[in-house]
């Protein structure tokens, strides 16, 4: 009998997820539980319509407010200062790396939050980190559990030194991929390479660079590959929740989010909505000190990536795209989301920029 209750208990204790109806926020204030082929339906109506699904799953988080956080919102310093130890960073990337980790996590046939592929790609994307922090003792690598998700979220952390080292800089990308031509199935083929291992691959080689170099950063930089995106930006808001919780100082989040189609434009757009300008303003100027390519504004119109996630709980983000939002590729979530698309080149920039924007913010 006191087994059967703690069984029950631990049951109880759950929130209903994966098999079991999830709370679904379509817009700010309007939630509404729903199953997963109501999900599905949701996004694929909106695809469909022409524009993407922009939904969030609050799943665990129904009655939390986010709490003020005392330093949060210090100036950001005006101008870049760090150029003699990102110049010569940025001479190390290259654009091979960022091919051969689009072309090995296109290989999972998916990587859908809650499929088996869907882990080894998060614990392929660990041993990464792992094997690039070659022993670094001021580096930790771990996985995030996402409650009823089988996909953890994999954040590798690059401990600050001296006084600012409680403070953090976060750089993510999601690692989830999803095939919306079969209704979000869990089946389908969904290679994912820009949307989004463009930006994972972006994030390891910028972890790279950073980690071989020699460089102690002030304030502490995590490389965050977030869980379930598509499913409602689930890795990301239970962590930026979690950092609210213990009213951690998160000095800014970048979000690298299909970072390699070129389009028409070739031009990298910030996108303002669900953004600090403050951020984006300063990630402009990193743009024209170290990238050195013209840029433009565009927006989504909805909570489009895990940038919403950091917003939404308070902490200032930033998410620079790769077109205009019209003209961006629509190969995504389709078996078509393939190298072939694809310009490395291009993808580059988004690295130059990663670099710059962990070294510049972790240092004053
Ligand atoms: N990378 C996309 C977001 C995106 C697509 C931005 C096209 C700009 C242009 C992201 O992975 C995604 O698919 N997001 C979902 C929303 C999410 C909350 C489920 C979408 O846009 O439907
Ligand atoms: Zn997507």
């Amino acid at each position: 009998m006191k087994r059967f209750c703690t069984a029950l208990l631990l049951v109880l204790s759950l929130p209903a997820f994966a098999d079991g109806p999830r709370l679904i926020q379509t817009a700010p204030g309007v939630r509404r539980w729903m199953n997963e082929s109501e999900i599905s339906e949701l996004s694929r109506s909106a695809h469909l319509a022409g524009h993407c699904g922009g939904y969030m799953d609050v799943t665990i988080e129904p009655d939390r407010q986010p709490q003020p956080i005392a330093g949060l919102n210090e100036p950001i310093k005006p101008i870049p200062n760090q150029i003699a130890t990102v110049a010569p960073m940025l001479r190390e990337i290259a654009p091979q790396n960022l091919t051969a980790t689009i072309a090995r996590l296109m290989k999972f046939s998916t990587r859908h939050a809650d499929t088996q592929t869907g882990v080894q790609a998060a614990h392929w994307i660990r041993d990464q980190f792992v094997l690039l922090a070659n022993g670094r003792s001021d580096v930790t690598v771990s996985l995030f559990k996402n409650m009823g998700l089988r996909q953890p979220s994999v954040i590798a952390r690059i401990e600050g030194s001296g006084a600012l080292a409680k403070e953090v800089v976060i750089l993510g990308a999601h690692e989830d991929t999803i095939n919306h031509t079969q209704g979000g199935s869990k089946t389908g083929q969904a290679p994912g390479a820009d949307d989004d291992a463009s930006g994972i691959a972006t994030l390891l080689e910028a972890f790279r660079i950073i980690a071989q170099s020699n460089h102690r950063p002030e304030r502490s930089i995590e490389f965050i590959a977030y869980a379930g995106e598509e499913l409602g930006l689930i890795g990301s808001r239970i962590i930026a929740m979690k950092y609210n919780d213990e009213k951690r100082i998160v000095r800014g989040v970048l979000q690298l989010d299909m970072t390699m189609y070129p389009g028409k434009t070739k031009k990298l757009h910030f996108i303002t909505d669900y953004t600090n300008q403050k951020l984006t303003r300063f990630s402009q100027m990193l743009m024209d000190t170290y990238v050195k390519q013209p840029w433009s504004t565009s927006s989504c119109g909805y909570a489009c990536s895990d940038h919403a996630s950091w917003h939404d709980w308070k902490y200032p983000a930033v998410f620079p795209f790769e077109t205009f939002m019209n003209g961006h590729n629509r190969a995504i979530h389709t078996p078509g989301d393939t190298l072939k698309l694809l310009d490395v080149e291009f993808g580059a920039h988004f690295a130059k920029l990663a670099i710059g924007f962990a070294v510049e913010m972790a240092n004053d």
